[in-house]
């Protein structure tokens, strides 16, 4: 069996807002491990973006856990979830959220700043991740400067250069026209066919769900069982 990735056990999430309470996640369980391409589908509102930020370690959960590569993710500091979030985890969130006073190269570099990698190492590693996204011709450009397709693939770029255990995105296509969504997604399909990189993506895109191999939905807080078989 493959290495397990993440891993979630009754993942319970309540938001609190004046006397008003909701809660958006009734006890999640997920495995995902090496290799593995999983889509999570749900209508708006559903929790998926809120399921994402518990399974990156970027919020935490009301009650259950979350473990990363059998670490237990979500019980640990800020500061401690944020080193193995940059050591593990390749994050593509829906809004791609690039630095918009950094170029394209300077914004697939970050991650690697962060740990202390040399720079002439980490610009080196940065072109050659935008060179394999298509973006040669674009490292100076800074996001404004950019396709709303172009800024996804750094986005993916920048998710990609530490060589994550796994990738979780947010809709990563969810502004793109169909023909860059299906580039977008194919670039993130082949890093998790040669590098065997756990991929988890929430959409609520039926057509981008069944690129993944296992398909399952989120409704009223809870995941139901695979939907179907992908498209593979
Ligand atoms: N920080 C927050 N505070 C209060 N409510 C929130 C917060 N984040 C999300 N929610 C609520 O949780 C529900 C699920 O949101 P979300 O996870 O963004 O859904 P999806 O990504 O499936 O569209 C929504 O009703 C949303 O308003
Ligand atoms: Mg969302």
């Amino acid at each position: 069996m493959s290495k397990v990735v993440l891993q979630a056990r009754n993942l319970r999430k309540v938001f609190q807002e004046g006397n008003l309470t909701m809660e958006v996640l009734k006890g999640v369980d997920l495995t995902l491990a090496a290799g593995e391409a999983m889509a999570i589908i749900g209508s708006s509102g559903s929790g998926k973006s809120t399921l994402l930020h518990l399974l990156g370690g970027l919020d935490r959960p009301t009650s259950g856990e979350v473990l990363l590569l059998g670490r237990p993710f979500s019980h640990l500091s800020e500061r401690a979830r944020s080193r193995l979030r940059n050591r593990h985890v390749g994050f593509v969130y829906q809004f791609h959220h690039l630095l918009a006073e950094l170029d394209a190269l300077e914004n697939v570099m970050m991650p690697l700043m962060i740990r202390r990698t040399p720079v002439r190492q980490a610009k080196q590693r940065a072109r050659a991740l935008l060179e394999a996204v298509g973006l040669g011709h674009r490292l100076h450009h800074k996001p404004a400067e950019l396709s709303g397709g172009e800024r996804q693939r750094v986005a993916i770029a920048r998710a990609m250069v530490t060589e994550p255990d796994c990738i979780l995105a947010d809709e990563p296509t969810g502004n793109l026209d169909s023909r860059t969504a299906e580039q977008v997604l194919a670039l993130m399909l082949a890093l998790n066919t040669e590098h065997k990189t756990a991929l988890l993506v929430v959409t609520h895109d039926a057509a981008v769900a069944g690129k993944m191999q296992q398909i399952y939905r989120l409704q009223d807080g809870q995941m139901r069982q695979p939907v179907a078989a992908g498209a593979e």
